[in-house]
């Protein structure tokens, strides 16, 4: 019978199989206790593509709700609200979003009715709500905009007082959290910013002091916020999400095959060599080191993982990198750098994998002209494809080991095939 798989490449990792990220969430979980407090805090997380912001999220949200207990505090008790933003979702679209998905978790509260006709009473601008007219002008709109925010904020702290100060039968709430993730997608005119920082001023204005928003995305994020509002990131604690550290990357490893081996009746293992190749494969990124542990898995035929299986899931066409490589590079490679001469100079830069290289060492491997060296580079170091050295001037390199190996195993024939 076929293995089933425990690893995860593709999707947020369940909260049996997280690893890591404890001062991550010691600060969410102290933010839910000032919120639950009357204190609201905020938090915008970022990181890149596969870094674990969702499976973060995927981590608090439960923990909220009081179905995973915090290690610091009581059981939790929030309505918790998660919503994804996409790059379609405007202002009024995101609003009846979050309207709907806050009537469903309130309709579970106590008896059903009661609240259910305090929610349809309290949100009934929702249904007012239209596609704004594209003939009306500006100062139209962002009239309408404050009208409608304001609306939103009112019916929110209402509805959150309603649940914390519940009538008989029903059980008090600890408050609101409110997750947006992949708020990288915003577009301008979701005026992304300026919601959440008039939204979390209103609440406070109508005495509500218990609603907890919780923001994810890309780290372009955070220019996107302030070009929306100057100091809407005030309004945020930032956590930034980094690399798994060697002992996390190996708990995920071990924790998979715990978990697989609750699954299937054929046990598998692993060698000490091989955990170890995975982590140094990954670079720390867990989307990575379910990849590679994924692949490894489905490479070994004898019971235990070792390195040739590590390295066999790893390589061969069809395996680990060039998965991760469609997912993460090939659009990098072969839409977002149009020229073969820049593939070139990236080319030349894979050789030295991801350390640093002189222009003039690029630039002798070149067949092009100096004139579009330097044009690449300015290039792909402006798209961040590339790291210019701060204290080295005329050295550069590339961001990830990951690409590096990619190019030189894969670049050629995606590029070829495309
Ligand atoms: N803390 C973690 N422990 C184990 N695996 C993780 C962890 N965080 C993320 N992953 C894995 O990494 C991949 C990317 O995670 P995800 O949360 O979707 O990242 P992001 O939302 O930042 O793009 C997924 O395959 C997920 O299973
Ligand atoms: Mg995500």
């Amino acid at each position: 019978m076929a293995k089933i798989n425990p690893f995860k490449p593709n999707s947020p990792v369940p909260p049996g199989m997280f690893a890591g990220r404890i001062e991550e969430i010691e600060s969410l979980e102290k933010g839910l206790n000032q919120t639950k407090h009357g204190n609201s805090s905020n938090f915008l997380i970022t990181g890149e593509r596969g870094i674990g912001k969702s499976s973060l999220i995927g981590y608090i949200k439960p923990t909220a709700q009081g179905l995973i207990k915090s290690s610091d505090y009581d059981k939790f008790n929030f309505v918790v609200v998660n919503t994804v933003i996409s790059n379609k979702s405007t202002l009024i679209s995101f609003i009846k979003l979050l309207e709907r998905n806050l009537k469903r978790e309130i309709e579970k509260i106590g008896k059903a009715e009661k609240v259910r006709a305090f929610f349809e009473d309290t949100w009934s601008f929702v249904q007012r709500l239209k596609i704004m007219d594209s003939g009306i002008d500006k100062a139209q709109v962002n009239e309408e905009l404050d009208l409608i925010i304001d609306d939103f904020s009112y019916s929110l702290a209402e509805t959150c007082k309603r649940i914390i100060n519940p009538e008989n039968g029903e059980s008090a709430k600890d408050g609101i959290m409110i997750i947006v993730d992949e708020a990288d997608n915003a577009c301008p005119d979701l005026h992304i910013g300026y919601f959440f920082k008039v939204v979390t001023e209103l609440l406070q204005q109508n005495g509500c002091e218990n609603v907890m928003f919780i923001v994810a995305g890309l780290p372009d994020v955070v220019e996107k916020l302030v070009a929306s509002h100057e100091s809407s990131m005030r309004i945020f604690s930032q956590l930034v999400v980094k690399e798994l550290n060697p002992d996390d990357r190996r708990y995920v490893v071990n924790r998979g095959l715990e978990v697989g081996n609750e699954q299937n009746e054929e046990q598998t293992t692993i060698t000490a060599n091989a955990r170890n190749m995975i982590s140094t494969l990954s670079e720390g990124y867990p989307h990575f080191i379910q990849q590679f542990s994924y692949s490894a898995f489905e490479a070994n035929t004898d019971g235990e993982i070792s390195e040739d299986d590590v390295g066999n899931g790893a390589f061969k066409n069809g395996g680990a990198l060039d998965a991760i490589g469609t997912r993460y590079y090939q659009s990098l490679y072969n839409e977002q750098i149009k020229s073969d001469e820049y593939r070139e100079v990236l080319e030349i830069m894979a050789e030295n994998m991801n350390s640093w290289i002189k222009k003039s060492d690029i630039r002798e491997k070149f067949s092009g002209n100096d004139h579009t060296v330097s044009d690449a580079l300015k290039a792909l170091t402006a798209r961040k494809i590339i790291l210019k050295n701060p204290s080295k001037l005329g050295e550069y390199r590339l961001q990830h080991k990951g690409f590096a190996l990619w190019i030189k195993l894969f670049g050629r024939r995606k590029n070829a095939t495309s």
